[in-house]
């Protein structure tokens, strides 16, 4: 096993460093080489024309991924949901002849999601499956599949596969939007570029991080908070996610603007607060880490260096400036990376924690 592992003390670390790696995968010659403005070249031309609208179905960090995806193809004028797995039998939107049904599963096994998959088929739905495993049943079984070619993920808390798949998702979300308009949307060309300096922006990420700093310095906590907002929103959840899986420790992520509905009664010194800012409504995010601040909780803001919430927050984790599309998947490594190291120095088994499976193959 330790042979797997390489240079590094766990299969979680490994994979965290293997992602400039695994993103440049995913995107290698998907985008139009005689257009340069076509993301997804994989699929016929006019795939998506009839796409009314999109549902994502998914679990646990896939369900994150899929919120992403829906987010972005919100943003790109595309009406999406994304629904947890779990709940759709009980209750999913109305499908018609038009809707495509997305099944995010990094195994393509979950029993949820295939499940979803199913019903959705059943229904009338176009289905396709985003998976990095060829062959998976979610992959055999639904209309179309889009590998996100992370290779194999062994640590049971998805890592690589989650910047993989919204990375997918962003590009799907500017495909889909070019089927129906006839034209590559104009954020695209911004985007591009963007996206081919993600792995050297990761890169610096890795190479500079102070996550194991702000993991010994707010060791101690109580619970630990994850605020965003857009595109942030899912990185909050999945940075919470992250976190109480392999700490054991309360964590929780919340829309920024949410906080003070409710969550805020919970915000105490001992509880601190890391603000993802993704230059989406930044200022907000930055008052409503300040409220939390007035509660005596430290801030941790993660963004890049020359952003306002440095001089506001108590504490920095930075990162690269980028597009919003992509801010929150660089501010996902450092969240990351902080799981990693608090959950290092309580010892924990990182790459196997109790009670968790790498898929979950029962409804
Ligand atoms: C399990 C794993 C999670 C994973 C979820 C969905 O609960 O512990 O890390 O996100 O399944 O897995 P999938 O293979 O469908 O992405």
């Amino acid at each position: 096993e330790q042979a797997g592992k390489g240079e590094y003390d766990h299969f979680m670390l490994k994979e965290i460093h293997e992602q400039p790696t695994s993103l440049s995968q995913a995107i290698e010659g998907r985008i139009d080489p005689v257009d340069g403005r076509i993301a997804l070249a994989d699929f016929e031309p006019g795939t998506f024309a009839d796409v009314d609208s999109v549902q994502f179905v998914a679990c646990g960090t896939s369900y994150h991924a899929a919120l992403y995806g829906s987010l972005a193809l919100n943003q790109a004028g595309i009406r999406s949901t994304a629904l947890l797995a779990n709940e759709y039998s009980v209750s999913s939107p109305p499908i018609d002849d038009d809707t495509l049904v997305i099944a995010v599963s990094q195994s393509g096994e979950t029993a949820d999601t295939l499940a979803a998959l199913r019903q959705a088929a059943y229904e009338g739905a176009d289905t396709l499956a985003l998976t990095n495993v060829v062959g998976s049943t979610a992959a055999r079984e639904a209309d179309d599949a889009l590998f996100i070619r992370a290779g194999p993920e062994i640590g049971v808390a998805a890592t690589k596969t989650f910047s993989s798949q919204a990375v997918m998702l962003t590009l799907l979300a500017q495909r889909i939007a070019a089927d129906l308009q006839g034209e590559p949307p104009a954020d695209l060309e911004a985007l591009l570029p963007e996206l081919e300096s993600m792995p050297a922006a990761i890169d610096e990420v890795l190479a500079e991080s102070a996550a194991k700093d702000i993991a010994r310095r707010y060791s101690d906590s109580e619970a630990y908070f994850f605020i965003g907002r857009g595109l942030g929103y899912p990185v909050a959840l999945e940075g919470a996610l992250k976190f109480k899986e392999i700490t054991y420790e309360h964590a929780e992520g919340f829309a920024s603007g949410e906080l003070k509905h409710g969550p805020l009664a919970l915000v105490t010194p001992e509880t601190p607060v890391f603000a993802i800012f993704t230059g989406e409504e930044d200022e907000k995010t930055l008052k409503n880490a300040e409220e939390a601040q007035t509660r005596g909780a430290p801030v941790i803001a993660v963004c890049p260096d020359d952003h306002p919430a440095v001089e506001a927050a108590d504490d920095h984790l930075s990162i690269p400036d980028t597009e919003p599309d992509l801010a929150g998947l660089l501010a996902n490594v450092q969240l990351q990376l902080v799981s990693y190291h608090a959950a290092d120095l309580l010892d924990r088994p990182i790459d196997k924690p109790r009670n968790l499976a790498k898929s979950v193959t029962v409804e």
